[in-house]
């Protein structure tokens, strides 16, 4: 295991797209709503907890859940997406944030299944991006850190259910 970026190294990033964010959210400041940042469990847990921190803008939070790797190094092909979230996003802000972004199916995913309860806008924000993985085009808008075609494990990123408490990110060599 090799240390890609370690907690400092992570966390000024991490202040820096928080920053950016509610930079491009200020509105909120000056009104009754909210954006709605909505966390891909389980692998965005971590940046999700570090990231809404660091949003200094009127913040709700919510979960879903999707799974496309099972215990492989290589995507599987098909997403569960296993929970959608419990409120209502139909003229809402919308924020989704996930761990990383490989073949770029997983977001394709929640994207077409959110935008079908029309939110009045929706952006995605990624910890990785591993933009030589992709199987189908995907841009987000708000990405942490661009990264190599390696397995990465860490700050919330798993392989087969283990390290995602390690507070940096390593390569598995
Ligand atoms: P995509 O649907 O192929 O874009 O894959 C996204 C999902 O695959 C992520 O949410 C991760 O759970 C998983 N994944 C992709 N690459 C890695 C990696 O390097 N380490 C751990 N999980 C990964
Ligand atoms: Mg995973």
């Amino acid at each position: 295991m090799k240390i890609l970026y370690n907690e400092s190294a992570i966390a000024a990033e991490v202040k820096k797209l928080g920053s950016k964010i509610a930079a491009d959210y200020a509105d909120y400041k000056d009104n009754d709503s909210a954006l709605l940042v909505i966390g891909v469990l389980k692998g965005a847990f971590v940046f999700m907890a570090d990231l809404v921190r660091e949003i200094d803008t009127p913040c709700e939070i919510a979960f879903m859940t999707a799974r496309s790797y099972g215990s492989e190094m290589v995507s599987s092909g098909t997403v569960e997406i296993a929970e959608s979230p419990d409120i209502d996003i139909t003229g809402r802000d919308v924020i989704v944030v996930e761990d990383i972004l490989d073949t770029g199916r997983t977001l394709n995913r929640i994207c077409a299944v959110l935008r079908l309860k029309n939110p009045r806008s929706l952006k995605t924000c990624v910890f990785l991006d591993k933009k030589v993985a992709r199987a189908e085009a995907f841009d987000a808008d708000y990405v942490c850190f661009s990264i190599e075609d390696e397995f990465v494990v860490g700050y919330g990123l798993d392989y087969d259910e283990k390290y995602r408490n390690l507070p940096y990110l390593a390569v598995v060599t």
